[in-house]
């Protein structure tokens, strides 16, 4: 009988390989940071090769550290950044360019072309999402229209399309010695390519689009035997979970029933809410997305609030301006002042995603005066983040019609303790972390394991969640109310920076 159920988690600036036991407790974690290549203002690039590097380190350090023998693992859970897009020779397993990332923004002319005809919600009723720089469509037609010889070859399924969930099964189930091309229905979202109905490719997008059916992957469940792995410590395990992180964290974080929520703080962040198995058309700047869909059920959907930059301007902090050593440092120096000294940063590094999209908002700091310190601007970038988060929990609210009573939250940075508080003040509502608070990975682990029996039922993973910790509200309505008045002033100032 296995005893372990375990994820690759590929994020935006790390790869990780966790290891959990029945209970849903880690037992075994490794993890190393990949380049981030910024070739231009706007544009963010990774390597597609050194993430698989990565991917394979970890997977080997996470077994050689816990002294874990491959054979008590029953399945593996890929869960990843989503939206980044890899294009690779099938015959090579070359990528023809380096992944385009998320955050990246070259695609703003190609979206304003396609928005001419039906404005940026053309595709909304189709697939859930506005015309923006964030999804990896326009992405594929980038690439196809600047690496030469690559449409020709896209068109011959010579050259083939993932994300990076995509990416990184394709090269563990074997790569160009019959590694498995497939997706889930979680990450197909993300695409602008899949009809939320259907749960297909879109053929009239790929057709407007112009990207060949040839190159993309098959969608499936988000918990089914896709194949096995083929290489590094773990070869022979099923590879039977696929969720783009977000999902996995909602996955991991038990919210199965309609009404249930996460919001997750890593390099940005991402309020997720159960809708069921019904795909509701946001009013007000949010996401319609899928959430999982485990063998034959039914799919289930979700509302998605996405914030590009949280824990990504506290890095920018600490490698741009080097303000900070490290990211936890940030804390430390927030709490020299005890306010943001009448300043707000409104980091708008990629443009401005939920509830605005607009690509061409840039970054700003407003109220700035001789007063403000390091502190000062530390405070204020930490405060951006719970300042993002209140705008999409009021877009929440609003579309589903219920005022959330709490807020479960997960990811790096709710160890922060200044933060969580802020954030409980700023929402209102009280604030909870789960004793597992790496549920990204978890909520993979958990796919894989209901694919091959490791679980036997969703029901049977509620047990394994916990409470570690509430911040309750203690700020007055008044003061939470003037204060993020003037975030919203704020936010007005980053709007069509670029012409
Ligand atoms: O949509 C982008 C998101 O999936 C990135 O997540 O945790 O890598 O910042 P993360």
């Amino acid at each position: 009988m296995a005893k372990y159920a375990a994820a690759v988690d590929q994020g935006t600036t790390s790869t990780r390989f966790m290891i959990f036991d029945h209970s849903g407790k880690v037992v075994a974690v490794d993890q190393k940071e990949h380049e981030q290549i910024y070739p231009k203002p706007g544009w963010v690039e990774h390597n597609p090769m050194e993430v698989w590097e990565r991917t394979q380190e970890v997977i080997e350090g996470a077994l050689k550290k816990a002294s874990i023998d491959p054979k008590d693992i029953a399945a593996i859970g890929i869960t990843n950044q989503r939206e980044t897009t890899v294009v690779w020779e099938k015959a090579t397993g070359k990528p023809v360019y380096n992944a385009i990332v998320w955050q990246d923004t070259r695609t703003d002319t190609i979206c304003n072309e396609l928005a001419k005809d039906g404005g940026q919600d053309r595709f909304r009723t189709k697939v859930g999402l506005p015309l923006a720089t964030y999804f990896s469509g326009p992405k594929i037609a980038w690439i196809l229209a600047n690496v030469p010889g690559v449409r020709e070859k896209a068109e011959k399924g010579e050259v083939l399309f993932g994300n990076m969930d995509t990416w990184v099964i394709w090269n563990l189930t074997g790569g160009p010695k019959g590694g498995v091309h497939v997706t889930d229905v979680s990450n197909a979202s993300r695409t602008m390519l899949m009809n939320l109905e259907t749960l297909e490719w879109d053929e009239e997008i790929l057709k407007i689009m112009g990207v060949p059916r040839a190159m993309l992957p098959k969608i499936m469940p988000s918990s089914a035997v896709y194949g096995h792995a083929a290489n590094t410590g773990v070869a022979g395990v099923p590879v039977a979970g696929d969720l783009g992180d977000q999902q996995a964290a909602l996955f991991g974080q038990t919210c199965y029933s309609v009404g249930e929520a996460k919001n997750t703080y890593g390099t940005g962040c991402f309020m997720l809410l159960n809708t069921g198995t019904r795909a509701v058309q946001s009013k007000n700047g949010l996401l319609t997305t899928l959430g999982y869909k485990i063998g034959d059920q039914p799919a289930v959907y979700a509302l998605e609030g996405s914030i590009a930059i949280t824990g990504a301007l506290v890095q920018w902090l600490r490698d741009n301006l080097k303000m900070i050593e490290k990211s936890s440092d940030i804390e430390a120096l927030a709490k020299t002042v005890d306010d943001a000294g009448g300043i707000y940063f409104v980091p708008a590094f990629s443009g401005l995603f939920a509830p605005y999209w607009k690509s061409d908002a840039r970054g700003v700091i407003v109220g700035m005066t001789r007063y403000v310190t390091r502190g000062h601007i530390a405070r204020a970038a930490l405060e951006a983040t719970a300042y993002q988060t209140r705008e999409v929990l009021d877009a929440m609210n609003k579309d589903s019609g219920v005022e959330l009573t709490a807020l479960k939250v997960d990811g790096g940075m709710v160890f922060n303790e200044l933060l969580m508080q802020f954030q409980a003040d700023i929402l209102g509502v009280p604030v909870i972390r789960p004793t597992v608070a790496e549920t990204t990975a978890l909520g993979a682990a958990y796919a894989a394991g209901l694919a091959v029996g490791f679980w036997a039922q969703v029901e049977d993973l509620r047990a394994n969640w916990g409470k570690d910790r509430e911040w309750k509200p203690q700020m007055n309505a008044d003061t939470r109310e003037a204060i993020y008045k003037g975030w919203k002033k704020a936010v007005t100032r980053t709007f069509d920076w670029i012409e």
